[in-house]
């Protein structure tokens, strides 16, 4: 079979009773015709056999500088954040540009092969020579046909706490880096990090690129970076190009502060990014019994109107030992652990790991529909709800109309058996 496409037949569609076939031709969608029965398809058509198939996986939130580090040179014994940035900082010395290059490509390898098609990672510059930088935005012309990557320029150890640390983000967004980033909470002080957010969020908007703030990620329900944060943005109407990511403090904050703080996000129309496997094992540290989940306020932001995307953080780093590529192993442990397995959560939960995803990245062309590039996987399971039973990988991944990625389909019976 050529690997160019006409159209995929005998697909369900979310939400959508009966079988589809999605037409394509020079790498769009050219039409989305409903089926009145099932066909055999032909040479240059691709069976879903009556599988979901839906828009490629974002990944909105990795560290691939620092994946598959996890045990370099030393394990992170107390599971915290902070030791974790101590691990990191131990490892960072020996970084070099192969080192980084082989490690993001391998990881992102494992996200093509689970129907991953866009990735904004995080990298850190706090680092004198940028060496991971440097290697990332080569990486990132290599990657082009398998993932659209983003860079965000990642201040890990601080903005105004580290040496230099303004210079190095300046010389970051000046090589190439597409996203501005900041940690509020771990620079030194409260005003730091006040001025940190306010000093990024200028140079974001002065250079016309997106933010993503490290926010609040702390169990101190005293940690308030997110106000500042969202205040920022609209002052400077700039909210659907801002992501806050984690927000953990939130799961903290009283409700009557909340209520309050809700009235500001919508207003600005920040984006939320929420890594549960990563903060279930990083937050709640500090706490005895009752132990907090150390999660933002999902379903409530999503009640708000707001935005909210999973996403995996970290596979096998300093922070996290775990991690597979799988965002619907993400996508179930946010469910459990945010009290979402109601099935209207659950019928709608694929847009955490994709559409909202795609909103916080601000790509322009997603979704399948007639006209938009031909980008989309098939899934196992006709309905969200079988999908997220299963959890098994995409069985194809499909980009600008060419396959770049397909298995073949076991029934679950015979994963089983054989
Ligand atoms: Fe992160």
């Amino acid at each position: 079979m050529s690997h160019h496409l006409d159209a995929i037949v005998n697909a369900r569609l979310q939400g959508k009773e009966g079988l589809f076939s999605l037409e394509m031709a020079n790498g769009r969608f050219t039409q989305i015709r409903p089926q009145l029965n099932p066909v055999i398809p032909t040479e240059k058509q691709l069976d879903a056999s009556a599988n979901l198939v839906c828009s490629p996986f974002v990944e909105p939130h990795i560290h691939l500088d620092a994946a598959l580090t996890a045990g370099e040179p030393r394990w992170n014994k107390s599971g915290t954040l902070f030791e974790g940035i101590e691990c990191w900082s131990e490892r960072k010395k020996s970084l070099n540009q192969q080192d980084v290059i082989t490690r993001a490509s391998q990881t992102l390898e494992m996200f093509a092969a689970h129907g991953i098609q866009y990735v904004r990672t995080h990298v850190d510059v706090t680092d004198p020579k940028l060496t991971a930088l440097k290697a990332m935005l080569e990486l990132k012309e290599r990657v082009g046909h398998l993932v659209d990557l983003q860079i965000v320029a990642f201040p890990q150890e601080g903005i105004i706490s580290f040496p230099n640390g303004k210079a190095l983000m300046e010389e970051s967004i000046r090589l190439g880096a597409d996203v501005v980033g900041g940690i509020p909470h771990f620079e030194f002080t409260r005003d730091t990090g006040v001025e940190s957010v306010d000093w990024l969020m200028e140079l974001a908007h002065k250079h016309d690129l997106s933010v993503d703030v490290h926010c609040d990620e702390i169990d101190d329900p005293e940690s308030r970076f997110l106000e500042v944060l969202a205040a920022k943005a609209l002052k400077l109407d700039y909210g659907t190009r801002v992501s806050a990511s984690h927000t953990c403090a939130m799961g903290s904050y009283n409700d009557a502060y909340c209520s309050r703080l809700f009235r500001l996000l919508q207003k600005s129309d920040l984006r939320f990014m929420c890594m549960p496997t990563e903060n279930l094992h990083l937050q709640g540290r500090f706490d005895s019994y009752p132990k907090r989940r150390g999660i933002t306020r999902v379903p409530e932001l999503l009640e708000a109107g707001l935005k909210v995307a999973f996403g995996q953080d970290s596979i096998r780093d300093p922070w996290y030992p775990m991690g597979n590529g799988n965002l619907l192993r993400t996508l179930d442990t946010g469910l459990h652990a945010c009290h979402m397995l109601g099935m209207d959560w659950i019928d709608s939960s694929l847009e955490l790991i994709t559409d909202n995803g795609a909103a916080a990245l601000n790509i322009s062309e997603y979704g399948i529909e007639k006209g938009l590039p031909a980008r989309c996987i098939i899934l196992q399971g006709e309905t969200p709800y079988e999908v997220l039973l299963g959890q098994q990988q995409a069985l194809a991944s499909i980009r600008d109309g060419k396959i770049i990625m397909q298995r073949e389909y076991k029934s679950p019976q015979s994963a089983l058996t054989n």
